[in-house]
């Protein structure tokens, strides 16, 4: 089933997200539904808050459906390790049309529970690394435009405004 993708300023994106703690049906049911949902946006990556959702849920795959190996749950994920630096464009399907370069770390491990609860780790770096950055920070009420600097920060909340006003947004 394809969900309903909610766009800042919805207060659910800067909601940290609750400890996922049942590993049921329903749970496996909301993923798909996240995986639908993503790939008919033409994204790679899904948080939970991003359906109105505040749980430590998230989906990527940076094939965007043509691999099944890319597919990627992480439930419950932290980083548990950075390293270096990387600079380079983003988006988020909460924010259309806005792109905009932000500076994360160029590797991560992240430590996450599969959507039946068993812990693994995984190494991501250049797309991944950043996929997996953006999509933790979501799981924490953290938004991309907040890794800007402020002044693009403030040019992209006025062009925001403006599309509202215009009904685009
Ligand atoms: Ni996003």
């Amino acid at each position: 089933m394809i969900l309903k993708i909610v766009k800042y300023p919805e207060p659910v994106l800067e909601q940290a997200g609750e400890v996922v703690t049942e590993f049921n049906d329903e749970l496996r049911k909301f993923i798909a539904n996240l995986f639908e949902t993503m790939y008919a946006s033409q994204g790679i990556g899904l948080a939970a808050q991003q359906v109105g959702v505040p749980k430590r849920v998230t989906v990527i795959d940076l094939s965007q459906g043509k691999d099944p190996e890319q597919k990627l749950v992480l439930v419950n994920p932290t980083v548990i390790h950075r390293e270096g630096k990387q600079y380079e464009e983003e988006g988020c399907l909460s924010f259309p049309e806005i792109r905009e370069k932000i500076s994360r770390a160029a590797k991560v491990k992240v430590r996450a529970q599969n959507e039946k609860g068993e812990w693994f780790e995984m190494d991501g770096e250049e797309l991944l690394s950043r996929a997996f950055q953006h999509e933790i920070d979501h799981l924490d009420g953290i938004l991309f435009i907040f890794r800007m600097s402020a002044l693009k920060r403030n040019l992209n909340l006025r062009k925001i405004r403006k599309l509202q006003s215009e009904g685009k947004w």
